[in-house]
């Protein structure tokens, strides 16, 4: 009858649930209680976030106790449109966030058809769902049919699955001709340069996100931003509302969009950080089946006594409950290898 997990019909959405909440990593406040026991610091290895930060410039001290200014916002567009290659910041929204932005878009969209290609960052198929439109998870391209909208993480999380940006191109031609609309989720492209994007070549019915917070190891500062044309840029904006950015992100976010040298050298420091990771995985009998510049997915037949090895000795990686036999791990500090070093040798030997 009253289900208190079920929000009554008072509230928008008859799809939403309170308990509809779920971390993707990151909480090891929470792996912190069920291993007392492991040594401090923790090393979180569970997110896909740049273990190397950008480092923060000095804040004017107004930058927290005044609104942030509209002319500040327009700096970052401007420097995001030139990073991420739109050239022009009428095609940019910068948002708290990519994962604001991933719930805000279903709600643009009357309820309709959405095939999301997977397995991927569950976000997209819950925000979807939420918002009631019928979502189907699909595992290639070719399996679209005649669904409406089409979403798909570029490369993907965990996968490291990648799609060319002329491939890309063609689906949303496709998608236009049928009034679509794609949604390509490229919160881990930075790395791969504007030729790997979708962005330069200005696909039509197309919404690209971009998250600031993984490649600048910065994701407390909680920034993202979405691509798209004018018109749907507009009403993301207005569905945002005044403010959305913080003064403090909208800082940092000019700064570092602006610092491609910044970009190239933490992008050498990853792949030989990536390599070392490598090294210890193959070593630990991980065969690696995915990879991005943030992080790699790893498949091991004991993958939970794995987790639950590292986690004794202090590193949190990400467990699967559909896919009981991978693990991700975040690409590593330098001075972090030695301890999960230690922690793969602590592996008890098989039953
Ligand atoms: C594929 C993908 N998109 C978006 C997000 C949200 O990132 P943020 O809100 O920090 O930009 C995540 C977070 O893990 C992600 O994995």
């Amino acid at each position: 009858m009253n289900d208190p997990t079920v929000a009554p019909s008072f509230w928008a959405s008859p799809f939403c649930r309170a308990d509809d909440f779920e971390m993707h990593g990151g909480d090891t406040d929470h792996v912190r209680e069920r291993y007392p026991h492991a040594p401090e610091p923790w090393i979180d290895l569970s997110t896909g976030i740049n273990p190397f930060p950008y480092p923060i410039p000095p804040l004017p001290p107004d930058t927290w106790s005044r609104l942030p200014l509209r002319e500040e916002e327009a700096k970052l567009r401007l420097n995001a449109a030139h990073c991420y290659g739109a050239d022009d910041p009428d095609r940019i929204v910068s948002a708290p966030g990519t994962q604001a932005l991933i719930q805000v878009i279903p709600r643009l969209i009357e309820p309709t058809t959405v095939a999301i290609l997977g397995p991927t960052y569950r976000e997209h198929v819950r925000c979807w769902k939420r918002m009631g439109h019928t979502v189907r998870e699909i595992g290639e391209v070719n399996e679209i049919a005649d669904a409406k909208i089409v979403v798909l993480v570029n490369p993907n999380n965990p996968t490291g699955r990648h799609y060319t940006p002329h491939r890309l191109l063609s689906l949303a031609e496709d998608i236009a001709r049928r009034q679509g609309l794609l949604l390509v989720d490229e919160a881990f492209a930075d790395f791969l340069g504007t030729e790997q994007s979708l962005v330069p070549l200005r696909p039509p019915s197309t919404i690209v996100l971009r998250s600031f917070g993984k490649t600048y190891g910065l994701a407390g500062v909680r920034l993202g931003f979405a691509i798209a044309e004018p018109h749907v840029v507009s009403l993301l904006r207005a569905w945002l509302g005044p403010w959305a950015v913080s003064g403090p992100a909208l800082t940092i976010g000019c700064q570092a969009l602006e610092d491609a040298g910044w970009l190239t050298d933490a992008r050498a420091r990853l792949t030989t950080a990536a390599q070392q990771l490598d090294k210890l995985l193959v070593g630990a009998g991980c065969k690696i089946v995915g990879r991005t510049n943030l992080f790699r997915l790893a498949e091991h037949p004991r993958a939970q006594s794995l987790a639950d090895a590292l986690a004794r000795n202090g590193i949190h990686v990400r467990q699967f409950s559909d896919q009981k036999t991978w693990l991700r791990f975040g690409i590593p500090a330098t001075k972090a290898l030695c301890r999960i070093e230690a922690a793969f040798a602590s592996l008890p030997p098989a039953a």
